[in-house]
């Protein structure tokens, strides 16, 4: 990730490659016009009607030494009456990307002295590393071929007193953190399923959580079969590689209150099992893991960042095989609360997986349970690759994420769960199937995942669309999106008691 630091240094003064310099459409001319007393292209450029503010737009300019960094880049916002924390990302992005094409590697960023339209100058700083951050991200580890791969390397935010570098550094510490949060949970995703296989994965999170400050608990299949998880032990029947359940815990209060608990599917690729899926695209299904990469992720940064809250992530991990051995349509598989499900599709294995960890997540006794999971195509037909589903019985939790959604522009989107559709998922032979088949298929998935979910407050995000982008935009890249991170992170970093609240049929 690209190094991002606050610096008591007059923005005029920096050495940097270029200050990135932002304008509202209603800024111009005037906020500009003491500047282009000392750079002359500025005068001629604004003369010429060159610079507007508009969205999407940006002018580089040479300052000739009128300040130290060699170049301007004037980017326009738009106007302030429609602007959001999601127009600065995205300026930010663009910016950092036409700076990237142009090799220059340490960007300099004046802060601004007052808000921007509704935006407090520490939004607006944190949305401007956070796009400009996020843009900076490649998948380059495998390429061995000499590249430039052109990236920005420096994101520099620039204090001109004492005050405003005490007053912008938590701000500053909290972009870095949880941008890297994202690059980490985006590398998980995106690395080859020769790398990260169940147990890798497991390595890969002890690793995290000791660089970050949380504990890491493996189950191995021996202490698996033990409990009694007989979904993750299904789907896992294929597999030449056992099966991991991770536990991980954050303790960041006493002990004595009670844990948030984040589950994520860990599905290390899915081919279907003998339910096979077809050939094209299945590569995409390296990210199936992207859920429990996201919990990795926050966790990271909610240890790092020290909330005050107490976090425990679960990620049962295995691959999802065709062999001899593999489960099979008609299978009848116990689950560690006790209930059965008829095997109606080898490749809704998701949710097989998910029901153990979300009856196991029970002894905690959470304030809440929320899960992530790439879990349907039918999530991606209904919502695209713009927004997440979202699924619960609280209410008020469900409320918090939606907010926190608009705010991190993880959007998410309630669908219902209406107990008619269980109809579709209810078997002759146990006590549900596990698919439904094409009707409402993201619904059905939840609705199975309902059955194993104890007595606390619960929501489920369907990230299938989200997870997983099939071209790069603005911040996001091509492959794993790092989703999820900045909405949990969001909602933790706000967290309150929930009210008791009748439970929602
Ligand atoms: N991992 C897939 C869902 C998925 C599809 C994620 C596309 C991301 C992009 C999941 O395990 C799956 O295969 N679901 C099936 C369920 C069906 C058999 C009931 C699906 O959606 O087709
Ligand atoms: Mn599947
Ligand atoms: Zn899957």
């Amino acid at each position: 990730m690209p190094a991002v630091e606050l610096r008591r240094k007059d923005w005029q003064k920096i050495e940097a490659d270029a200050v990135v310099y932002f304008v509202t459409q209603e800024q111009l001319p005037g906020k500009l016009q003491e500047l282009a007393e000392i750079i002359p292209s500025l005068r001629a450029a604004l003369d010429a009607g060159d610079i507007t503010g508009k969205e999407k737009t940006s002018t580089l300019l040479y300052t000739a030494q009128a300040i130290r960094a060699p170049r301007i880049l004037i980017v326009g916002l738009g106007s302030e009456n429609t602007l959001t924390l999601e127009t600065i990302r995205r300026a930010a992005a663009a910016a950092a990307k036409r700076a990237a094409s142009l090799r220059l590697r340490h960007l300099a960023f004046p802060i601004p002295p007052a808000p921007v339209g509704s935006i407090t100058p520490e939004d607006f700083v944190l949305s401007v590393l956070e796009g400009g951050v996020l843009s900076q991200y490649r998948f380059a580890k495998y390429i061995t071929r000499e590249q430039d791969n052109g990236l920005v390397e420096r994101f520099t935010i620039c204090a001109s007193t004492p005050t405003e570098q005490r007053r912008f550094h938590p701000v500053v510490e909290y972009a870095r953190i949880v941008c890297e949060g994202v690059f980490l949970t985006r590398d998980l995703a995106n690395a080859p399923p020769n790398e990260i296989y169940p147990e890798a994965l497991a390595d890969r999170a002890r690793q995290i959580g000791t660089q970050a400050g949380f504990s890491v608990r493996v189950l191995n299949k021996a202490q698996i079969e033990r409990l009694g998880m007989g979904g993750l032990l299904g789907v896992n029947r294929g597999s030449a590689r056992p099966p991991v359940f991770l536990i991980m815990e954050y303790w960041g209060t006493r002990r004595t209150i009670p844990p948030i608990v984040l589950v994520g599917k860990g599905i290390t690729f899915d081919t279907g099992g003998i339910s096979l899926k077809p050939a094209a695209n299945m590569s995409e299904m390296k990210a199936d893991m992207h859920g429990a990469a996201s919990v990795i992720g926050t966790l990271s940064v909610v240890a790092r960042l020290k909330l005050p809250v107490n976090v425990v992530g679960l990620a049962p991990a295995t691959d999802n095989m065709p062999s001899g051995s593999a489960m099979v349509p008609g299978d009848i598989l116990r689950f560690l609360n006790g209930k059965t499900a008829e095997i109606e599709n080898t490749d809704a294995e998701g949710r097989l997986i998910l029901a153990d960890a979300l009856a196991y997540a029970e002894r905690y006794q959470p304030q809440a349970v929320i899960d992530l999971a790439t879990l349907t195509g039918a999530c991606v037909v209904a919502l695209g690759h713009v927004t997440t589903g979202l699924f619960g019985n609280h209410r008020e939790l469900l409320k918090r994420i939606k907010q926190a959604g608009e705010r991190t522009y993880e959007r998410v989107w309630e669908l219902p769960l209406y107990e008619e559709y269980g109809e579709l998922i209810k078997s002759d032979v146990a006590d549900i199937k596990n698919s439904g088949g094409r009707p409402a298929g993201a619904i059905t998935a939840a609705l199975f995942l309902k059955h194993f979910v104890g007595n606390y407050p619960w929501a489920h995000l369907d990230i299938a669309g989200t997870a997983i982008a099939p071209k790069e935009t603005d911040y996001m890249p091509k492959g794993g999106t790092g989703v999820g991170v900045r909405l949990l992170t969001e909602v933790l970093r706000t967290w309150e008691p929930l009210s008791p609240e009748a439970e929602e049929k």
